[in-house]
């Protein structure tokens, strides 16, 4: 008999031993409500067989295997029976269409809550802001409950049931999350299922010496584990700390802390953390996602000997707790956050696992090619590395509130006679703003001294020129980095995916300084993009048609209406174009039986694109540029102002 065959076989054994124990469990429920009851069990029996696979080939060596099993999926169950009205509603709507997201009308949005309203109440009066911009998807940074002073911005969390007092409630996320879905705005959240704050309840019994929390942690007597891995694995925070272990005198333990000393990385190779999590995970549901960011995945699985990043058993837990969503919070999808090798990066996403992707590639590429004014890495890594299986999408971002890191595949590189390091550091110094010529003023974020690596902190307006050309007072050099914003804008927005706008960026915040002379902030550059919102200043601005920053909103709040009455951005169907020309990049959107015609200026210069070509590609003889409204024929090259961008349709009015 093939493994297969003998998972299928325990699986339905299983299944058959525990039916009825679950029937006796939730009899009175099921009494109250048989329709969701009905619903529950068709689902459970839909996914039975993967999940089991999944978790017997996780846990199945465990002696107490069966027992965390039955608590799961009593657990679920219980999350079902409670889910809210509204979300059970949804979760019909989202299994009759499961590609919604890939619909041109989406647009993203991320902020913190305290630095961009205050409050969860403050956010509430936001949404007619919101609503301006277009917005379909918002992902509120991490809100829950997590250490005072340094919590890596949230991400150091105490509680997944509460809330951060000083931003409201879970009751009052709930209504949230309700009105926003009133107002067509789907609540994104993260899942930071990596670590715990080292102020969690389990990290806090742990350290009290109870056995049963101590396994869910990594702790170790002495160096002698942490050196072994060690010889593998990579720094992640090196100037916060050298290693991934750090030494805690309290209970004379070394811990394991990919990220932050007071993070402490969690121990998916014990069931109970496994479960422990999916009800953390069901109870955020519940609580209004529609979908969950699952922070650092990559690092969930530890093996020595490796890097301990992308394990296989990393998947094998991602898609079971896909799983469990399916089953008991259907509307939900996942977004990973994997920013690492591109090849890596794509083994996250599928419908069984992430549905959702940021494109990291993609982000590092563009900000490559405005440095480089050149796209020939961009164009040669995007024809093999943008096309994804169906029912997927990208969220195709230009910054977020972490640093830039240079990701691209250093084969890719050297295929274009690229050398992949020298590349890295020039980049480094372009956007630290120390190569001549350079427009960017960016920070450097964890420069690592052993092995030369560093990334960039920096807003998207002081990387992209706007900050420097402020200081300088030069009014053309204004002008082009307002171009070069609305440029790399146009891209996110019409290549496929999801856009996903870093708020702040909308209205070209620059980099904000003053973190330095935070305790709990300096050593952390990325804090010089995520300055409070300034309201006052944001009026100002909106209301002075020659601020820069105002031609960057109105610019962009223009496109994303193009976007949204763009049949052709519907779905992930990009077919990159050969320009002919290295400063332009070029690619068609087939959606909905539309075709969208991109071509995107990275010169600071005027460019061509000549008429065979346009012939080629072009959208046909007689087109349109939708941003100029300029009409076009095919007879004559295609020319492109400095940084210009053109979305190209076919004119149907022309004879
Ligand atoms: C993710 C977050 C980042 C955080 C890290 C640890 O990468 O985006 O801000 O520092 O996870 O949770
Ligand atoms: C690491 C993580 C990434 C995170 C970053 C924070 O590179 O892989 O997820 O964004 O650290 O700087």
């Amino acid at each position: 008999m093939t493994d297969a065959n003998q998972v299928q076989q325990q699986a339905a054994l299983s299944l058959e031993r525990l039916w009825p124990r679950l029937e006796i469990t939730f009899r009175d429920a099921a009494n109250a409500a048989p329709d969701d009851w009905c619903k529950f069990e068709r689902r459970l029996r839909n996914e039975w067989e993967r999940l089991f696979g999944l978790l017997i080939g996780l846990y199945g060596g465990q002696y107490d295997f069966f027992y965390h099993l039955e608590e799961m999926v009593g657990a679920a169950a219980r999350s079902w029976l409670t889910r809210p009205t509204w979300l059970k509603r949804l979760d019909a709507r989202r299994e009759a269409d499961p590609v919604w997201f890939q619909s041109q009308m989406m647009v993203g949005g991320m902020c913190y809550v305290d630095l961009f309203a205050g409050t969860l109440r403050g956010l509430r009066d936001r949404i007619p802001y919101f609503k301006k911009l277009g917005l379909t998807y918002l992902h509120l940074m991490p809100l829950f409950e997590s250490p005072n002073g340094n919590s890596d911005g949230g991400y150091a969390v105490s509680s997944y049931r509460r809330v951060n007092p000083r931003l409201g409630t879970i009751g009052e996320l709930s209504k949230l999350a309700q009105e926003f879905h009133k107002h067509g705005i789907s609540l994104v959240l993260d899942f930071v299922f990596n670590h715990t704050s080292d102020e969690h309840e389990w990290a806090l019994r742990a350290q009290a010496g109870d056995y049963e929390y101590e396994r869910f942690y990594f702790l170790f007597p002495d160096r002698s584990m942490p050196d072994a891995y060690e010889r593998t694995l990579r720094e992640i925070f090196p100037t916060v700390r050298r290693g991934s272990f750090t030494w805690r005198e309290d209970i004379r333990k070394w811990v394991w802390t990919t990220f932050n000393s007071f993070q402490w990385d969690l121990n998916y190779a014990n069931p109970a953390v496994f479960r422990a999590m999916v009800e953390e995970m069901l109870f955020i549901a519940n609580s209004g996602v529609e979908i969950l960011r699952l922070d650092a995945v990559a690092f969930i699985w530890k093996r020595l000997g490796t890097n301990c990043e992308n394990q296989p058993e990393a998947h094998q837990i991602i898609q079971a707790f896909n799983s469990f969503t399916r089953i008991a919070a259907p509307a939900m999808l996942f977004k990973s956050e994997a920013i690492v090798h591109p090849d890596d990066v794509m083994s996250y996403i599928s419908p069984g696992e992430c549905q959702l992707s940021y494109n990291p590639l993609l982000m590092a590429l563009l900000w490559e090619s405005l440095a480089t004014r050149e796209v020939k890495l961009l164009d040669h890594s995007m024809r093999n590395r943008f096309r994804l299986p169906q029912g997927t999408a990208w969220v195709n971002y230009l910054r977020s509130h972490d640093d830039i890191g240079w990701t691209f595949d250093d084969n890719d590189a050297r295929w274009e006679w690229i050398d992949p390091d020298g590349h890295r550091s020039f980049l480094n110094q372009f956007y630290l703003g120390r190569f001549p010529g350079s427009f960017a003023r960016g920070v450097s974020f964890q420069e690592n001294p052993a092995t030369g690596d560093a990334r960039i902190s920096g807003t998207l307006a002081s990387l992209a020129g706007l900050e420097q050309a402020i200081q300088s007072a030069g009014e053309q050099q204004m002008e082009l980095a307002v171009r070069r914003i609305l440029m790399l804008h146009s891209i996110i927005l019409s290549i496929g995916g999801i856009p996903l706008i870093y708020l702040g960026d909308e209205i070209g915040t620059l980099n904000e300084y003053s973190f330095a002379s935070d305790l709990y902030k300096v050593d952390d550059s990325r804090w010089v993009h995520r300055p409070k919102a300034d309201w006052v200043w944001r009026d100002s601005v909106e209301n002075d048609p020659d601020s820069p920053h105002n031609h960057i909103l109105t610019g962009l709040v223009q496109l994303i209406e193009l976007r949204k009455q763009q049949p052709a951005i519907y779905g992930n169907e990009t077919e990159f174009v050969e320009t002919g020309n290295g400063h332009l990049f070029g690619y068609v959107r087939h959606g909905g039986g539309h075709r969208l015609f991109v071509v995107a200026n990275f010169s600071d210069l005027p460019q061509e694109m000549d008429a065979d070509r346009l012939r080629v590609y072009g959208p046909g003889f007689n087109f349109r540029d939708i941003i100029t409204t300029q009409t076009l024929t095919a007879d004559q090259p295609l020319r492109l102002a400095p940084y210009q961008y053109m979305w190209l349709v076919v004119d149907s009015t022309a004879s």
